[in-house]
């Protein structure tokens, strides 16, 4: 369905309660059609699970948003708005052209979702570890890297040299683009640009719209494994 048609549902059901605008909150969320850029293929269930306990099989940049509407601080303290929070992932991520507002009918659904995920008021700020100075990471086994890849990386970039199944093209195949890495990034060792992307995300120099995994999201130990995996 059409956002306007779901925006004139919700009016026509007299602007619903708040299980209706949660219901909707819940269909934005998992829709990457939320942002009107051509060119972004993410929904918020790309990078954030919704349940209580983390899902055995993905690695996501994103915390799940089981109690997250009433932490006292989002990013690890740098947001102090649960809007501003959201609209980092929305402008950031998912290319978003300008912020949601708190009066548009999205932000207010995608609230009421929150807030129906988040039974406890009291929940605590998470915290978030951004690794600063990039280094080298001791290397694990290769059987632990395919898993990692495959919980991590694998539905935005698709299947390791040929991109089988990846969610959108802008993703390039792994490992194969890393042999343009020593004429792109002249003296820079290969691992510490890979090392680089995965840490910094969209942040690091050539830009791009992917997110950035925390050490609390991706340990040393993973990351390590994932290069070995990936022949680095
Ligand atoms: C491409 C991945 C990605 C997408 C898409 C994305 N996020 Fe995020 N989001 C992140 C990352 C990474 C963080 C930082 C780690 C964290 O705090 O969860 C984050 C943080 C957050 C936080 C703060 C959580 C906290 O307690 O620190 C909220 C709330 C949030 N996102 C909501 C959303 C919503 C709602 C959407 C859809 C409109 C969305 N995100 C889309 C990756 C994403
Ligand atoms: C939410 C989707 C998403 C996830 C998950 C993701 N990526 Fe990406 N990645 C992208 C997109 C989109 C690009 C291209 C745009 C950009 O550079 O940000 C990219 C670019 C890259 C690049 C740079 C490629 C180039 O062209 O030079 C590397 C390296 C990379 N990703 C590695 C990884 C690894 C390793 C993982 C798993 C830990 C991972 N990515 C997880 C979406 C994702």
């Amino acid at each position: 369905m059409r956002w306007g048609l779901l925006v004139a549902a919700l009016l026509a059901a007299g602007c619903g309660g708040a299980t209706s605008a949660a219901d909707f909150g819940e269909e934005l969320f998992q829709d990457a059609r939320l942002s009107e850029s051509g060119f972004n293929r993410f929904s918020c269930a790309t990078c954030h699970a919704t349940t209580a306990t983390p899902e055995a099989d993905r690695i996501l940049s994103g915390y799940s948003l089981h109690n997250s509407a009433f932490r006292p601080s989002w990013w690890g303290g740098y947001e102090a708005r649960l809007l501003d929070a959201v609209n980092f992932c929305y402008v950031s991520f998912m290319r978003g052209v300008s912020p949601l507002t708190p009066a548009d009918p999205k932000a207010r659904a995608l609230y009421e979702y929150l807030v129906q995920l988040s039974p406890d008021r009291e929940a605590p700020a998470l915290p978030l570890t951004v690794v600063k100075d990039i280094e080298d990471v001791p290397r694990g086994s290769t059987s632990r890297g395919a898993a990692v890849y495959r919980a991590a990386c694998q539905t935005c970039h698709g299947e390791t040299d040929t991109g089988i199944g990846r969610l959108t093209e802008l993703a390039s195949i792994l490992p194969a683009v890393f042999n343009d890495y020593d004429r792109l990034f002249p003296g820079v060792p290969k691992q510490l640009v890979v090392i680089e992307k995965v840490r910094h995300g969209q942040f690091f120099g050539v830009g791009g719209n992917m997110p950035l995994y925390s050490r609390e999201a991706l340990s040393d130990e993973d990351l390590g494994a994932l290069l070995a995996f990936l022949g680095l």
